[in-house]
């Protein structure tokens, strides 16, 4: 099954046809809101809100081990996630989509692995996450291919197909959040390769990479960062861009849930092979 994130702005998908919502508890905690099970172009999808329903959770508190543990529990394997981001790179204008490729990580201090070693929480469950999670294993994934190759390659011909302006990569920058970033930061963030910077990118990637899904993440431009543009940047700029583009979103989710082929052809799920120590 497929599960959707929604990020700032994107609280549900308006007008899918919901099946059902399910309250999940997981051995990491609660996840940010019920998962929406919804009905996309004959498909199931699961829907998942990043800052709650009511939006409660800044970036650092997001529960990400639950909401991922909470896909997994339902049989999520790959992930679409959606995000408003600040546009670093020039050639990015407000409204532009991005289909991210890569990620600098920039935050300090949130949960960012399911795998402790020692400390790891013993679950129940006879997947490989499981039975590492119950042996305590020290688990190192690769990120060299961080953002699943065949989602990505769906949300490019999806954008194109609706004549929408998109790059098709795009370095993704995650701060610690949640305030914005300096123009100082900004401009050394340019220097190390960001071309979008958020504050929710990560540890989401790599806990659902950690669980053998493939995942892929969606980002509009809401803003132009810190220092990019020479106005002051407030929250309500970057929901109002978002609630613009509601439903070109839903437009392009339509699209894409119908594309993605029934079985995985990417190496995702394979990222668990030989990761242990
Ligand atoms: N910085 C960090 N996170 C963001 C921004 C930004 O400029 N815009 C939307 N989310």
């Amino acid at each position: 099954m497929i599960g959707i994130i929604g990020g700032s702005g994107i609280y549900n998908i308006e007008g899918a046809q919901v099946i059902k919502e399910i309250n999940i508890s997981t051995p990491f905690g609660e996840p940010s809101s019920p998962v929406v099970i919804m009905n996309i172009e004959g498909k199931e999808v699961a829907f998942l809100s990043r800052h709650g329903k009511e939006h409660i959770y800044p970036p650092h508190l997001v529960p990400y081990r639950a909401n991922l543990w909470a896909f997994r529990e339902i049989g999520v394997s790959r992930v679409l996630s959606l995000f408003a981001v600040g546009g670093i790179n020039r050639k990015l204008k407000p409204g532009d989509y991005v289909v991210v490729s890569d990620f600098i990580d920039l935050t300090k201090n949130r949960e960012r692995t399911f795998y402790e070693g020692v400390r790891s929480v013993k679950v129940q469950g006879e997947d490989k996450p499981a039975q590492l999670l119950r042996a305590g294993k020290v688990v190192h994934i690769d990120v060299s291919l961080a953002y699943c190759p065949e989602m990505r390659q769906a949300l490019c011909s999806v954008l194109e197909s609706l004549n929408l302006p998109f790059h098709s990569y795009g370095v993704y920058a995650c701060t610690e959040g949640p305030r914005f970033e300096t123009p100082a930061e900004i401009k050394a963030i340019e220097k190390l390769g960001g071309d979008v910077v958020g504050m929710t990118g990560y540890p989401e990637v790599v806990l659902a990479r950690e669980l053998a899904m493939c995942y892929a993440s969606l980002c509009v431009v809401a803003n132009p960062a810190a220092g990019i543009a020479d106005y002051r940047l407030t929250s309500e700029e970057v929901i109002r861009e978002m609630r613009r583009k509601e439903e070109e979103l839903k437009t392009i989710i339509k699209r894409f849930v119908p594309r993605l082929p029934h079985e995985r052809h990417c190496d995702c799920k394979k990222v668990l092979e030989s990761a242990e120590v």
